[in-house]
């Protein structure tokens, strides 16, 4: 295993669209371990492989709290089925725009279809955190980010502050720790 980087805002890469995975190896599962630690030490409950610059549709994600047993989930080349109409609002992070936190409003539900490490597809009907934290994920695997569903002035005003970061090649200054969310999406 390995801990990988984290690729942070404004990289052009966090907008590709991610290839589906075609089978599951050795290969692979060296990667999935790589994503778990990588998540696990950021620390973040998600992580979509293109956030390690990995172009390929796989998320992993953990939503155990603290304290609690390790809940480790693998979603390869998850896709959305259907959503539900009702919606539901959560205050959503992202370990690629860190220390940065909004509401973003979701469908409430989500049936979503995946493949496991055994190769075998799944469906399952999701809500509440794992609802919020796959559609999020799955955004990922299609270059899309969760600053997309806020106001164009708030976004713009994030997109410029992580751009003048990087051209100085500052870290984001973190938030008092009073302000920080219990969960954040990965
Ligand atoms: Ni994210």
């Amino acid at each position: 295993m390995a801990l990988r980087e984290i690729i942070v805002l404004p990289d052009p890469r966090l907008r590709l669209k991610s290839e589906p995975v075609k089978a599951v190896d050795a290969e692979l599962r060296a990667l999935v371990d790589d994503m778990f630690e990588t998540m696990y030490a950021a620390p973040g409950i998600g992580l979509a492989a293109i956030q390690i610059g990995v172009p390929r549709r796989i998320v992993t994600m953990d939503l155990a709290r603290e304290g609690e047993p390790k809940e480790p989930r693998v979603f390869i080349n998850p896709e959305v089925l259907s959503s539900s109409d009702e919606t539901s609002t959560y205050e959503e992070g992202c370990l690629s725009i860190p220390e940065y936190y909004e509401e973003v409003e979701r469908p409430k539900a989500v049936k979503v279809r995946y493949m496991d490490l055994d190769g075998k597809t799944h469906e399952i009907e999701s809500d509440g955190l794992l609802a919020t934290c796959l559609q999020h994920e799955i955004d990922h695997t299609n270059g899309v980010l969760f600053i997309d569903y806020i106001s164009k002035l708030k976004r713009d005003m994030v997109v410029k502050r992580f751009k003048k970061a990087a051209k100085r090649g500052e870290p984001i200054k973190p938030l008092a720790e009073d302000d920080k969310p219990s969960h954040h999406i990965g």
